[in-house]
């Protein structure tokens, strides 16, 4: 019987379409669900969705819908939550979504037995509460004034509540997090220990009275159970537990591992084995929370308008470089800052120049040497040319499976690429080119050089596929390595392609990029974005200091008709207005007004002016007064329009 391995990504909010940052948490997941696949485990891979909460309710109400069709929409929609996961070839098991009712169903008969078991009590909640976090904070809790976690605005909140007793399993969650690898990176158990359980662990809020959407405490109408309760569990309701819509829970509880991102440690490590020690559960095994992708040094948020999307990066470049780039760039456990110049430049370097060219370049020499691309059988080789390439190949197993074991995804790849490296250079000192033009003399050696070269692509490509699971299996075809030369097992062992494997051609696995061209396309498109998520509109703010009465009456406001109106000559600014004030002269007056007029649509309007300003020169000419317009900003772009009154007005009729 195959050993189980049961592994979740975090369920993501369905409060915005989802970004590279998601795709990170679930790429990364995806990896690790392949990679044990690979081992011959019975993987168990769950990710889904978390719909309930206030936020949700508010974005509805915006929208105009109803919460149910607001998630609807986001997760099963057009981009939406599925489709990003079909796109991004995320292999999930399970998808569960906490509107579903038998997951309803079981968090209340949850919530239901911590109440009877006398973990949850009715009180009443003083403190503060975080919208965006859906988090009550204690004043002591607060970094400034503010959410420790997201930094953002938080409000007094006072109501009648049920809670959680926290307090009571803290010392065991310390033991827990001190003294077992429950939580990895080990680095971030200071944290939680020290900001969380040694200043004294609170017993938590868990129920809420002001908003409706979540599940409902059915014991007490009016109260909804809060969402991360209702989130947690849904790591065991998914599996069966409270309910009759699964029976997987002896199987694959307590899951191997919850990879999680670096925020919601806290709840993934306190709460939730707190909650699982009041209901007798097993524990979890591990916990992994990983770090941010950061934008700009920062985080990316639709609010900032600096989301990366994927859609669009797995368009242009294709889902599996995707993939591999947020493996093989970022540390798993550590931030790691995003730019779409390391993303081209990791593609070109990893991918087209090492690992495609050597496919490539490996793949047509065997076609070209060798009758209907067909090794020889395996020839004797040279300890002295060959040995070192065959050492790393027969020890990249092991250390990647080192590597992947510790959640280090990163330096897996890095293994991988020594390997890849080598067979490059390998290529460069055994020039098989000179070898081929004497095939009589040099037929043996060059076909030993050109097995080892497969060999070293079978090897990568094996311990690639978790990553680039597509890609692999086109590198398996083109170098004629067949199914049981694709398995975990044969990834331990050189020489294992049999000899007369036939190599076929394909297409180019990752054509290079044109990084500049890319870069510009890319720059204008997130200036775009950038621009769509600035406020649709600005005014700007009401003056504070008073003008008094008399200074204000002299300003004399008159009724002006365009007479004449031309381009100043060398500005592309400056209008002349030739303007009729009802006196009977002409006044001009130059205004800075050409980014949104042509002087031909404002003659004969009747405008609004300040006549008695001092005159002043401008480009030379005297300007006699100002008129009069509105401003503000739209998409942080300033719109401006003259104001113009009824032609009925008469020239120079006063303005007061
Ligand atoms: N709904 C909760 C999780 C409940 S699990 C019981 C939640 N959802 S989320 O949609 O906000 O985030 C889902 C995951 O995406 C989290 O692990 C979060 O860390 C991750 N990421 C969101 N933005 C990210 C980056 N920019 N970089 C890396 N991961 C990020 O939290």
């Amino acid at each position: 019987m195959p050993e189980k391995f049961y592994i979740t990504t975090p369920i993501y909010y369905p409060s915005a379409k989802l970004h590279i940052g998601h795709a990170y948490c679930t790429v990364a997941t995806d990896t690790i669900a392949r990679y044990k696949r690979l081992q011959g485990y019975d993987v168990m891979f769950l990710t889904g969705t978390d719909e309930h909460g206030q936020k949700i309710e508010d974005k509805a109400k915006e929208a105009g819908v109803t919460p149910q069709q607001y998630v609807d929409n986001i997760v099963e929609g057009e981009k939406g939550v599925l489709d990003l996961w079909k796109l991004m070839n995320i292999s999930y098991d399970r998808f569960i979504r906490t509107t579903d009712d038998y997951h309803v169903a079981s968090i209340q008969k949850i919530f239901k037995a911590m109440y009877d078991k006398g973990d949850i009590y009715k009180g009443k909640y003083v403190g503060k509460y975080c919208k965006p976090c859906e988090s009550f904070w204690t004043e002591s809790q607060l970094v400034d004034g503010k959410c420790p976690d997201c930094g953002g605005e938080v409000q007094d909140a006072e109501e009648e509540a049920y809670f959680f007793r926290l307090s009571k399993y803290a010392s065991r969650v310390q033991d827990l997090l001190e003294n077992t690898d429950f939580l990895e990176p080990r680095s971030r158990v200071n944290e939680m220990v020290n900001n969380f359980i040694k200043p004294g662990l609170e017993d938590l809020c868990v129920s809420r009275t002001s908003f409706t959407w979540g599940v409902p405490v059915d014991f007490d109408p009016g109260h909804v159970v809060y969402v991360w309760i209702d989130a947690l569990f849904n790591y065991m309701t998914a599996l069966g537990y409270q309910n009759d819509k699964y029976n997987d829970l002896d199987t694959f509880w307590p899951a191997n591992v919850h990879i999680i991102g670096k925020e919601i440690v806290r709840f993934h490590t306190i709460i939730w084995p707190a909650m699982l020690m009041s209901l007798d559960l097993p524990l979890p095994k591990k916990v992994f929370g990983h770090g941010w992708l950061l934008l700009d040094g920062g985080k990316m948020s639709k609010s900032k308008g600096n989301v990366v999307d994927p859609y669009l990066l797995s368009e242009k470049f294709g889902v599996d470089a995707l993939r591999f780039f947020l493996m093989r760039t970022f540390p798993f456990g550590s931030d790691g800052n995003f730019s779409n110049e390391l993303l081209i430049q990791t593609i070109n370097i990893d991918l087209a120049n090492d690992l495609g060219n050597l496919v490539s370049r490996t793949v047509s020499m065997v076609e070209k040497y060798f009758e209907a691309g067909t090794l020889p059988t395996r020839q004797t080789g040279d300890p002295e040319k060959d040995g070192e390439l065959e050492a790393l190949g027969a020890a990249l197993r092991e250390k990647y499976r080192e590597a992947m074991d510790h959640y280090a995804p990163h330096r897996a790849l890095e293994e991988v690429f020594k390997l890849i490296q080598r067979a490059n250079k390998y290529i460069d000192e055994n020039a098989p080119w000179a070898l081929a033009k004497d095939m009589d003399q040099n037929g043996p050696r060059l076909a030993r050089v050109m097995y080892d070269l497969l060999e070293a692509i079978r090897l990568s490509a094996i311990l690639l596929t978790p990553f680039m699971p597509e890609t692999c299996g086109k590198i398996f075809d083109q170098i004629g390595a067949q199914e049981p030369c694709r398995t975990w097992e044969s990834a331990g062992k050189w020489g294992l392609l049999p000899a007369g494997a036939c190599v076929k051609r394909g297409e180019n696995l990752f054509p290079r990029i044109d990084a500049e061209k890319e870069l510009a396309e890319l720059e204008a498109l997130s200036a775009a974005a950038k621009k769509a998520a600035l406020p649709d509109l600005e005014i700007e703010p009401l003056a504070q200091e008073q003008v008094d009465f008399d200074t204000f009456c002299k300003s004399d406001f008159r009724a002006v008709k365009v007479k004449a109106c031309e381009n100043v000559k060398k500005s592309d600014k400056l209008l002349k207005f030739t303007l009729d004030d009802g006196t009977g002269t002409d006044r001009q007056i130059l205004s800075g007004i050409a980014k949104w007029y042509k002087p031909e649509e404002l003659v004969g309007k009747t405008l609004v002016a300040i006549v008695n300003l001092p005159p002043r020169k401008m480009m030379g000419q005297e300007s006699q007064g100002m008129l009069i317009s509105a401003v503000h900003t739209e998409k942080g772009e300033e719109k401006l329009n003259l104001l113009m009154v009824d032609d009925a007005i008469p020239a120079g009729a006063k303005l007061c």
